[in-house]
């Protein structure tokens, strides 16, 4: 039954099932075990090319947290590690640029007040961490500037833009709720693809680095670079998940590997802990991009296909994949003499999809606390209408459907998948047009909504025009009350 105990955090897990699901199977699962070759011997012996290659390389990483509130504790907590790790590495902090929140180490909702954890018997991690870009400087704005090491087009913030040079190498992290086609930010739009994409190509062209290692956790993150990401830009990308399913988060609150009890709240996310639990334990001075790739894709892998968990991918220049990971994420000289051995894979089975973990700890605070009370109360109201609003985003994205293509082909045509290798929109303006009719007549997508955007590029991609998307939103939307949903007072997704 262990596979119960699995949370994802993209689609919709009916919360009675988890609710259901948490006291099982912590008992008799077997862990697995992920090899890496290089017990094996197959590691090649640090060479004299590895450390010439490290030569005047600057290495720059760019570490965002695409969400905010302390029921996505996970994704912050997640950057915070990164940072920690390749803090560790060597990396200097005016090489590091962070976008976080920063709300989550000072909530008054945080149980360890001015400390972040990324692991049920972690460390704080949050200590130290530059505050280059929080609050509403967290932007996709901003993170464009960032890359292209655009000073002036920066707002706000510590102004750190990744100025490199040719020879140097970039290590981008994302992490939060994502979407076909798009990647979350705390203050809207989002990224969409196509501008991430475009920005890509231009930081290539202004030849300002060698080499690119991208790792994205969030729902459907392979859309963002499926059928988009040419394989000439010197860029190597892993993405939690392929375009169509879920990323999952981990160390969530009554699952097998659950967080300290005075915890509501997921505490990572089940790529990110991979990867960057791999990085920890590991010389990475003898570890390839590629062994971290095949490690991280076992832990995050499903058993099959009615059990937690997603396909982690890869995409672009895969002709890189041989070099060692310190070339990217540093080297941590305290990891000298490990051995790397197989990792004993601490059990994920507590893993919820990343568009339920919000509502998880809405309910957690809501159970924990006392009857009668005022705050009681308010926190009802939260979940309340937290759930309300997301069957009106269900009802109301069905209804527009039929509107459009017919009662018969509405739910079929929202839902088509184009088959692998296709990009998920051919016209992405429109797809942002669509996303701000809808959001004007119904209400923000929010983190959960955002899981429409498929549909949203299927009314594009069939043609459809703004007039009749408008009308057919009106015609859904009509009468529904707004108030805190509206896009005038939580910005427009695109
Ligand atoms: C930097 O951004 C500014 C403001 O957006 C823009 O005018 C300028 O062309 C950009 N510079 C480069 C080198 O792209
Ligand atoms: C999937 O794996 C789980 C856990 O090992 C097992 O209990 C379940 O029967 C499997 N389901 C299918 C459809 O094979």
């Amino acid at each position: 039954m262990h596979m119960m105990a699995a949370w994802w955090v993209c689609g919709f897990l009916p919360l009675l099932a988890v609710a259901a699901a948490t006291g099982d199977g912590a008992k008799g699962s077997s862990e697995p075990l992920i090899r890496l070759s290089t017990e094996n011997g197959h590691a090649p012996a640090p060479s004299p090319a590895a450390s010439a290659a490290e030569e005047g390389v600057t290495k720059w990483a760019v570490l965002v947290a695409g969400s905010s509130g302390y029921g996505n504790y996970r994704h912050q907590a997640d950057v915070c590690h990164a940072y920690q790790i390749l803090k560790k590495g060597g990396l200097k902090d005016e090489n590091i640029v962070v976008f976080m929140y920063d709300d989550i180490a000072d909530n008054p909702d945080n149980p360890r007040r001015g400390v972040v954890i990324n692991h049920p018997k972690g460390k704080d991690v949050y200590h130290g961490v530059p505050k280059d870009y929080t609050g509403e400087q967290v932007t996709a704005k901003n993170l464009y500037a960032v890359l292209l090491g655009n000073k002036t087009a920066v707002t706000g913030g510590s102004r750190k833009v990744i100025n490199s040079k040719p020879n140097d190498h970039i290590f981008i992290y994302y992490t939060d709720h994502g979407s076909p086609g798009s990647l979350g930010m705390p203050n809207g739009p989002n990224v969409y693809a196509d501008d991430f994409i475009k920005v890509l190509r231009q930081k290539h062209a202004s030849k300002s680095y060698s080499k690119m290692i991208i790792y994205v956790e969030a729902c459907e993150s392979g859309s963002i670079f499926e059928g988009l990401l040419p394989q000439d830009l010197n860029i190597y990308v892993t993405t939690a998940a392929n375009a169509v399913e879920s990323s999952w988060a981990a160390y969530c609150p009554g699952m097998e590997m659950p967080p300290p009890p005075e915890y509501d709240t997921c505490l990572g996310d089940l790529y990110s802990v991979s990867w960057m639990e791999d990085s920890e334990t590991h010389n990475l001075k003898k570890e390839t991009i590629k062994q971290q790739y095949e490690v991280v894709k076992a832990r995050t892998a499903p058993l099959n296909e009615s059990s937690i968990g997603s396909h982690v991918m890869e995409y672009g220049d895969k002709t890189f994949k041989g070099d060692m990971l310190f070339l990217y994420q540093g080297f941590d000289p305290a990891k000298l003499n490990i051995r790397n051995r197989p990792l004993p894979t601490p059990s994920l089975k507590g893993a919820i999809k990343q568009r339920y973990a919000d509502i998880l700890f809405m309910w957690k605070k809501y159970e924990k606390l006392n009857v009668g009370s005022e705050e009681k109360l308010r926190a009802l109201r939260e979940v309340k209408e937290t759930v309300l609003h997301r069957k009106h985003l269900d009802s109301s994205i069905d209804f527009i459907g039929k509107l459009v293509f017919g009662f018969e082909k509405g739910s079929s045509v929202l839902g088509a998948v184009r088959g692998s290798g296709q990009p998920l929109v051919d016209d992405w303006d429109c797809l942002k047009i669509m996303v701000r009719v809808f959001e004007s007549h119904c209400g923000s997508l929010t983190w959960y909504g955002i899981k429409y955007m498929r549909a949203f590029a299927n009314i594009c991609n069939n043609g459809i025009s703004k007039t009749k998307m408008k009308e057919a939103s009106i015609n859904a939307c009509d009468g529904y009350d707004l108030g805190k949903w509206s896009p005038l007072v939580r910005g427009h997704s695109a």
